[in-house]
């Protein structure tokens, strides 16, 4: 690559972005130079928010449940064309900045999916729409549909307390935030009344996840050993047929990019299970092969229950506040007790059939707890070297989703090695939490320049190929392109720089 100053011996040009130019040599020989200019950080963000805003309104999408409106966002026209839980708590972050009332109905449609337990379950179905796998019939929840709203019966990681924090923290004078606030506040102290009594019912101050697609990280390493108890051939014949014939995500994105058809097995097992145990979490919790205190999940249950109570004291609620801020710090003192010296990161607990048994993996969801502020100042250090080592995380594309250096990374198959603008927006937020640590400012600095501009030139896809930053998985993908939206304003220019 040639820079204009290099060829400008040949002939003075004006070069636009990217173009690539013929050039006579004066042996007459034609070679082709591909010049690029710089565009300027400006006009290069400026694209960036102008595609992040066309991408979420192409994928907005309106239905009518009960006689009433419901305008969400799917993840990706191309295949997740229904709602999902922590991809519409992302959506909101970001379109709080575009149209607050947007964001608002964004958290509103996922609420209305709530089942009278408190469940706010991980999809939320779009009728008639037939691309996903597994839709609406193979979920046996009918019985908790309310009226014609047809939901999963699993969950997703919390998200949605801190954004409805971040969606009415930046729309405060808005109407249609005081509007609606109390709608969804309400909606999410239900949501985490239920998480606490259900999943958490031996008071250990850390939930329960019940399946990988709850952990939000579906297909990790983490989860490998535990799946690996459910042995495919005790899996009924006629669930591994189901998966054969309806299964599609594999077939539209190449299966390199997406969890092996075993693992589908096993996730539609646990499905059949909970169905035969008519969804009810008392018994789930203690039956299903599948239960874990994964960090990630905890994580933001925590950071979300901290996100209530400030709401609620700004509410002037201080009783109910404090039920939320209880919450939180049993949390993070039950998760400071994962912290591993000896492999140096905080880890996820198996705790099916009774047991408690440490799960060590180097995956990014160890960076989790910065989320929660849990890591002390001798912590942190350690967390920030393997997060800045070039053999373990910092990638050219930061920050895949297991180390670099484990035998089971795979750079381009989902939860296993990609780098998700998801997991980064957690870090980035984590490492802000300690302004006055040095290398946590440097380390966040750079990791939202570098999650900013792999979103952009990759087209916004699902996740990113974390050595050569190539888009993988469904593209156009609306989390990206909120969460370009949700950085950009809070950290280029929002302020904290
Ligand atoms: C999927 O289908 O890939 C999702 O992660 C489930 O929520």
């Amino acid at each position: 690559m040639l820079s204009t100053d290099q060829c400008s011996h040949i002939r003075t040009f004006i070069i636009p972005h990217g173009l690539k130019l013929l050039l006579q040599t004066q042996k007459s020989r034609t070679i082709t130079i591909v010049v690029r200019v710089q565009k300027s950080d400006a006009a290069f963000f400026k694209e960036g928010f102008h595609k992040a805003k066309g991408i979420l309104q192409h994928n907005h999408y309106r239905t009518i449940f009960n006689g009433i409106t419901y305008k969400r966002t799917v993840p990706s026209r191309d295949f997740y064309i229904h709602q999902w839980n922590w991809d519409s708590a992302t959506h909101a972050m970001g379109l709080v900045h575009l149209d607050p009332a947007r964001a608002v109905d964004e958290l509103r449609a996922l609420i209305s999916g709530q089942w009278k337990n408190g469940l706010i379950p991980q999809i939320i179905f779009n009728p008639g729409e037939t691309k996903y796998f597994p839709g609406p019939q193979f979920w046996g929840t009918e019985k908790f549909r309310k009226g014609e709203i047809l939901s999963s019966g699993i969950t997703q990681p919390p998200l949605l307390g801190i954004s409805a924090e971040h969606v009415f923290k930046t729309a405060t004078s808005q109407h249609i935030a005081v509007k609606h606030g109390e709608e969804i506040l309400s909606g999410v102290l239900k949501y985490h009344d239920y998480l606490k009594t259900t999943r958490d019912p031996e008071d250990s101050g850390l939930l329960t996840v019940v399946h990988p697609w709850e952990s939000g990280t579906d297909n990790s390493a983490r989860w490998d050993k535990l799946l690996g108890k459910i042995k495919i051939d005790k899996i009924p014949q006629g669930i591994k047929e189901v998966v054969d014939l309806y299964r599609v995500d594999n077939k539209l994105k190449g299966p390199a990019q997406r969890p092996r058809q075993e693992f589908y097995y096993r996730a539609m097992y646990l499905i059949y299970l909970f169905k035969n145990l008519e969804w009810d979490y008392k018994k789930i919790v203690k039956e299903s092969p599948f239960a874990v205190k994964d960090i990630l999940f905890n994580c933001l249950w925590i950071r979300s229950n901290e996100a209530l109570a400030n709401m609620l004291n700004a509410l002037g609620r201080k009783k109910d506040a404090e039920r939320y801020q209880v919450w939180a710090v049993q949390g993070k003192m039950a998760l400071e007790q994962t912290w591993s010296n000896e492999f140096k990161q905080f880890c996820d607990v198996d705790v099916s059939d009774n047991k408690q048994e440490v799960i060590v993996q180097p995956t990014n969801s160890m960076f989790a707890p910065l989320l929660a502020g849990i890591p002390d100042q001798k912590q942190l250090n350690k967390i920030l070297v393997r997060l800045h080592d070039r053999n373990q995380f910092w990638s050219e594309y930061p920050v895949p989703t297991m180390a670099l250096n484990s035998p089971f990374f795979d750079r381009s198959k989902y939860w296993r090695g990609p780098s998700w603008p998801i997991t980064n927006l957690f870090i980035i937020d984590g490492l802000a939490r300690y302004p006055l640590n040095k290398k946590a400012s440097q380390l966040r600095k750079l990791l939202v320049e570098k999650t900013l501009r792999m979103i952009v030139k990759n087209d916004f896809s699902e996740y990113y190929d974390p050595v050569k930053g190539s888009g993988l998985g469904f593209g156009n993908f609306s989390w990206s392109a909120a969460i370009f939206i949700y950085l950009f304003r809070k950290y280029k220019v929002g302020g904290l720089n």
